[in-house]
């Protein structure tokens, strides 16, 4: 299993390149799934969780090549994929696949829409927290699906869904792409009430108009759908990684430096980039991206509180731990969106952070100094608060199942050595 070993106390320069967004990218993919048409998809990151829906999809029949090749090795920047569902084969979604990555279980909003049926595993739990699909279930049956739970699977049968108008009980991204997609190709107009605002669901708003549909108001907490009745092929572009740049940013001022966030976009993470700003870091959007500078002076502790957008992402909430664990004093971070996501807290601390947890809220006593040491990553965005600790920390910082960061970080070391950090793979 490979890990990565980092020898910390660089500061960083230069410029580091962002890739496509992830989470933008998944959902994407997804909606090929309602088009007979080929929609072609540009700036798709090379991450595993993007490698591992190409295998999901083509289960569905969806056909994909890479820069007009069929190359799953391909490893350039920006790739543009080519997805083309010209006959859906099959409208079962597997166990093994589903559980793997839970944003597969998405599938069953395009796959009802167009094929009439769907039967979806239930994705299981994951290591942040339970993350029921309850909505979903709850949403489909309010455009007419009647759904079944049964042996562990979602059976979502309907001839043609009808548009309505639907209250989310709680805010969720993924519900509300899989809501967008199957309303799609509903009959008549859906509205969805209390709705995710995250960047990624008006990025597939975006692909789901380029292909013909009629989504307005998606970035508002309330999105209208006039369903129509077929969808064509489309070009869209995936949005610049919003956590990836918080990532970067959050590492910059954890090791001081300067550098140059190369195609970030400040209006994706306006939140996230305020909270940075006021640990003392300099933070300037140009045309070309965002510059992240930090001179000397110590850290200041902020306190952040989780949220839906746009507030501070929960997906940057490891990552801002990783830097107050050398703030100069005391903060405290409340995780508001899942039950589980501290998983890290164990693991810094064994760099020398001193953090306690009180219910869902981690008080970080900022100290002078930690120090390396074998860690073991958790999930994605734990294991990343890692590595910017271990950017900080005196000495050989190991981090172990790699795995996990290459899940959503793409050419994480080659980046960060990039910009004069010194952090390399070990493989096997
Ligand atoms: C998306 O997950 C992201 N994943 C997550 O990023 C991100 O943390 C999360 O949104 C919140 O921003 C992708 O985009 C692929 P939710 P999603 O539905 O859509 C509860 C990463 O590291 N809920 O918005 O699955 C749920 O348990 C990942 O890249 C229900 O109760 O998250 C959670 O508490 C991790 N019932 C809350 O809603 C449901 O049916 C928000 O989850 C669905 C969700």
């Amino acid at each position: 299993m490979d890990r990565i070993r980092i020898v910390g106390g660089n500061k960083l320069t230069g410029s580091i390149p962002i890739s496509g967004a992830k989470n933008a990218a998944l959902p994407l993919m997804i909606a090929s799934l309602l088009t007979e048409e080929t929609l072609t998809l540009d700036n798709v990151p090379h991450l595993a969780d993007v490698e591992q829906l190409i295998r999901i999809l083509g289960n569905h029949g969806v056909d994909y090549s890479v820069n007009g090749r069929r190359e799953e090795q391909n490893t350039a920047y920006a790739r543009t994929i080519h997805f083309t569902a010209h006959d859906i084969v099959d409208t079962m979604a597997p166990y093994e696949l589903v559980s793997k990555m839970r944003a597969s279980f998405w599938v069953i909003g395009p796959l009802l829409a167009r094929m009439g049926e769907a039967k979806v595993s239930l994705p299981g739990g994951c290591a942040i927290g339970t993350r029921p699909v309850d909505l979903f279930i709850d949403g489909l049956q309010a455009l007419g699906a009647a759904i079944d739970v049964e042996n562990g699977y979602v059976l979502a049968k309907a001839k043609r869904l009808r548009g309505n108008r639907y209250v989310f009980p709680k805010v969720s991204v993924g519900a509300t792409h899989v809501m967008m997609m199957a309303a799609s190709l509903a009959e008549g107009e859906t509205v969805l009430e209390n709705a995710a605002r995250e960047p990624e669901v008006v990025n597939l708003a975006e692909c789901l108009n380029a292909m013909g549909a009629k989504v307005y108001g998606a970035g508002s907490s309330t999105i209208t759908i006039e369903g129509v009745d077929r969808l064509h092929g489309a070009r869209v572009t995936v949005i610049p990684d919003r956590i990836e740049t918080g990532t970067y940013a959050m590492a910059i001022a954890m090791t001081g430096g300067d550098v140059m966030l190369e195609g970030a976009r400040a209006d994706l993470l306006q939140s996230a980039l305020d909270v940075i700003a006021q640990t003392g870091a300099e933070i300037t959007p140009t045309n070309s991206g965002i510059r992240v500078m930090r001179n000397g002076a110590g850290i200041t502790p902020v306190d952040v509180t989780t949220e839906p957008f746009p507030g501070f992402p929960t997906d940057l909430q490891a990552q801002f731990m990783g830097l107050m664990t050398m703030a100069k004093g005391r903060s405290r971070i409340t995780e508001t969106i899942f039950e589980n996501r501290f998983m890290h807290v164990q693991e810094l601390a064994r760099l020398g952070a001193h953090i306690n947890l009180a219910g869902q809220t981690a008080i970080v006593e900022g100290v002078t100094k930690l120090k390396g040491a074998p860690v073991m990553a958790t999930d994605l965005r734990a294991s990343v608060s890692l590595v910017i600790a271990g950017l900080a920390a005196e000495g050989e910082t190991i981090v172990n199942r790699v795995y996990h960061l290459d899940r959503g970080f793409e050419r994480l070391e080659q980046k960060l050595s990039g910009c004069g950090a010194t952090i390399e793979r070990i493989s096997g």
